[in-house]
């Protein structure tokens, strides 16, 4: 199995270009199934989920190539309506296919979608959502089947803004008689995404960004995207700044995406200083901040907790962590406590006491944004770290040791299955 080997404690220096956002472009490419015609996204990220999600679309019978960050689906043909369990289980946002199969459709055959384990991560809200757009769903444990001739215009409340059930409710109202009006939507940038492709295709969509979204469909056409800059990745590498007091420059960002994030940075001492589409972190010291809370955008996202948890791993001080997201997402925290960190969980809170320096250690990622978590905290750790896990690390981050090498990181990733 692939490992990352880390020589830790050289503080990065340079520029780091970040490449097009992950979870913008997941429910972009499930969208490009609904117009009969060809889509062109740029700025894409050349990461596996990014390869999984052109596999279910050929699989439903869309035509895809790839050129770089370049994708061209054309759905001009008939599309199938089913996905196979095996697609279903390579990530989460597979299920975003339900919103767009309806529409496209009419019916949607698919199975419960894997993912990062970060506690259980049910799709009720997703479904319950379509019900009261007229879709009749049967959910069993291996298979969910989900009709509607047409959906129909209504109005649909989110308990939870859930990102992934508000990506769905887009998705399907595209195709419904009328306006769907959503409440309590998510407010990421990603949905914002979203909504700028589907009305690029020629849907009529007001309010992405804010609470309320209203879709009217219609007949769409194919369009073009160039994805959004990437914020967590962009986090991932403010963190490596900060954890091995380096200066990294992040080039093609969108600053205003990650505010929370980068005010969280400034409060630990980092100088940031950002411009349209740059920011420059330099980092002398760390020392504790107020509690990190992570919330629904624009509060702190939770898929910045872990890196900035390993960052705040030799910050001066105690860091209170709360995580309000998801049930099961301190799971990094161990492997930073075999590292020399100071963290002592309960279920929804860890509390971090800074240690002097962290120690290489030899450890196993068990999600995305952990396994990164892991890389920050090795750069910073004296001696030589081995990070497992990096099929984690592949869904969501493309050349990430060479990034890193490039800014002076002593990083190598090793292929050779035999490597002990
Ligand atoms: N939830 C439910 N029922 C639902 C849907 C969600 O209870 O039907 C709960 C979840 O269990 C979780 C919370 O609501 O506790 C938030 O889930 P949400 O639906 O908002 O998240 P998601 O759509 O599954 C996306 C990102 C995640 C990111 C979250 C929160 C994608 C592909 N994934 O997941 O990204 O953490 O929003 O911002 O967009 C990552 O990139 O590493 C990642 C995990």
């Amino acid at each position: 199995m692939a490992k990352l080997l880390i020589q830790g404690g050289v503080p990065l220096c340079g520029t780091v270009r970040i490449h097009g956002a992950k979870n913008a472009v997941l429910p972009i490419l499930a969208a490009a199934m609904l117009p009969h015609g060809q889509s062109v996204l740029t700025n894409c990220p050349q990461i596996a989920d990014v390869t999984a999600a052109c596999a279910i679309l050929r699989g439903l019978g869309a035509q895809v190539r790839t050129r770089g960050g370049t994708i061209l689906v054309d759905a001009t043909s008939e599309l199938d309506d089913c996905i196979p369990s095996a697609q279903m289980q390579t990530m989460r946002s597979s299920i975003l296919f339900l919103g767009a199969m309806l529409a496209r459709c009419g019916r949607a055959e698919l199975s419960y979608p894997g993912g990062c384990a970060l506690g259980e991560r049910p799709i009720n809200l997703h479904l319950q959502a379509l019900r009261q757009m007229g879709a009749e769903c049967s959910v069993t444990q291996e298979r969910i089947v989900c009709r509607a001739a047409r959906l129909h215009a209504c109005t649909v409340t989110l308990p939870f803004p859930s990102v992934g059930a508000t990506e769905n409710v887009l998705l399907a109202a595209t195709g419904a008689d009328g306006t769907v009006t959503l409440c309590n939507a998510a407010r990421e940038p990603e949905i914002v995404e979203l909504a700028a492709f589907l009305r690029a295709c020629g849907a009529r969509v007001r309010g992405a960004g804010s609470s309320v979204i209203e879709v009217t469909g219609g007949e769409l056409h194919g369009a073009q995207k160039r994805v959004c800059p990437d914020r967590m990745e962009a986090a991932t590498y403010l963190a490596a700044a900060a954890a091995t007091r380096g200066s990294l420059t992040l080039s093609g960002v969108q600053p205003a995406h990650l505010t929370a994030v980068t005010q969280a940075f400034r409060q630990a001492g980092c100088e940031l200083i950002e411009s349209e589409q740059e920011i420059r972190i330099r980092c002398d010291r760390l020392r504790a901040i107020p509690p990190v809370r992570t919330a629904p955008y624009p509060g702190f996202p939770t898929d910045a907790q872990p890196p900035m948890m390993a960052a705040m791993a030799t910050a001066a001080g105690t860091t209170v962590f709360e995580e309000n997201i998801f049930a099961s997402r301190f799971r990094h925290a161990q492997s930073l406590r075999e590292m020399g960190a100071k963290i002592s969980c309960g279920r929804k809170v860890a509390v971090v006491t800074g240690v002097e320096t962290l120690h290489a250690a030899s450890v196993s990622g068990t999600d995305l944004r952990a396994t990164a978590a892991l890389a920050v905290a090795a750069l910073a750790a004296q001696g030589e770290s081995r990070i497992d896990g990096l099929a984690y690390l592949d869904r969501g981050y493309s050349a990430f040791a060479e990034k890193l090498r490039a800014v002076g990181a002593r990083i190598r990733r090793v292929e050779d299955p035999n490597y002990e």
